[in-house]
């Protein structure tokens, strides 16, 4: 078994990597009073990022649960045509995708989720698929949603096969990514959220929800507190502010640039993680990833959605 001290360098295997969560059905509105579907969700925004970024360079996969149904099979095919490995997209026979409707009110949008019964909540019902889902990735990213829409025995056998991958090697990488509404209370919330940082190496958490469960008073007191629950490597997103991060044993903090013409701040957050998270399987240094990170979420933010267009997409460096 690989040793972790309190700090070590971070060393990927291989670029390929497992995101494991949730992608919803989005019903986004259009002109005309009609909405257009998509398909969303916070580490499947990462790994679609990451996928068009990283090109030929990684093999990316999204781990999940899709229904037997069209819309389903959709989804797998738009997976597929978008570069994304879809061997691990698991079938439920009784269950279909969870779904989304946006709805703006003025500039405000307000999400409306149909998500209780997806196929995805068991997508970690089998933990033998999980690991071999996971079996020689580079890197796992998961969120504290996929870890929220998960029942307690289900999320056993994601901690176990995370653990099963760290051990050969496989570096994991966690946006706490806090959904109030998702979990029971905030007390179930810092009850599992710190067993997933015991089991990865980099997190990715937003100040906002750290500051809102543990009431960290700064980024530095959530980046103290985050590499004391086992992280080695933390950047902390906190909007228009700077960004904190940690690697390597020492903490820096780096500005973030002035975006023009934002329009939407959707998956802003899930952006940055790809542009960070595949500058650093390309061997870029933290800081330089951080970099990444704001090109791609500041992309996003001028974008409506949670993706930027392919013909957008930063290149990297
Ligand atoms: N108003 C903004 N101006 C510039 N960059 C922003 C702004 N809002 C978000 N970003 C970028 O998006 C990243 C993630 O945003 P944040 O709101 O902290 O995350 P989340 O979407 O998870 O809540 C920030 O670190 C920053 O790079
Ligand atoms: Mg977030």
């Amino acid at each position: 078994m690989r040793k972790r001290p309190c700090w070590h360098m971070i060393r990927f295997l291989n670029a390929n990597t497992a995101a494991v969560g949730e992608a919803m059905v989005e019903m986004a509105p259009a002109d005309g009073g009609l909405y257009r579907r998509g398909f969303a969700g916070d580490t499947f925004n990462t790994a679609w990022h990451m996928a068009q970024a990283l090109g030929q360079q990684a093999r990316v996969g999204y781990v999940t649960r899709v229904g037997c149904d069209s819309i389903s099979e959709s989804f797998v095919a738009e997976l597929r045509a978008d570069s994304l490995d879809a061997t691990h997209v698991g079938r439920d026979p009784q269950r279909n995708m969870g779904l989304y409707l946006i709805e703006l009110d003025g500039v405000e949008r307000h999400f409306h989720y149909w998500r209780s019964a997806s196929a995805a909540r068991q997508l970690a019902a089998d933990r033998g698929a999980l690991q071999a889902a996971f079996s020689g990735a580079g890197l796992i990213h998961l969120s504290g949603i996929t870890l929220a829409i998960l029942a307690p025995e289900h999320r056993e056998n994601l901690f176990a096969a995370l653990t099963l991958a760290r051990q050969s090697g496989t570096v994991v990488s966690f946006d706490p990514n806090i959904r109030p509404r998702l979990w029971k209370s905030l007390d179930e919330v810092r009850q599992v959220i710190p067993r997933a940082l015991a089991n990865c190496d980099i997190a990715l958490p937003s100040f906002d929800d750290e500051k809102l469960v543990w009431g960290d008073a700064h980024p530095s007191a959530t980046i103290a507190r985050l590499v004391g629950q086992g992280a080695v490597e933390v950047a902390v997103k906190d909007g228009a502010g700077p960004i904190a991060y940690w690697a390597e044993g020492a903490g820096a903090v780096l500005p973030t640039p002035v975006v023009g013409s934002i329009c939407d701040t959707t998956g802003a957050g899930d952006a940055f993680n790809a542009g960070y998270l595949a500058a650093r399987l390309i061997g870029q240094s933290p800081a330089k990833a951080v970099t990444v990170g704001q090109q791609f979420s500041g992309r996003v933010i001028q974008h409506y959605g949670a993706r930027i267009p392919k013909s957008a997409i930063p290149a990297l460096p």
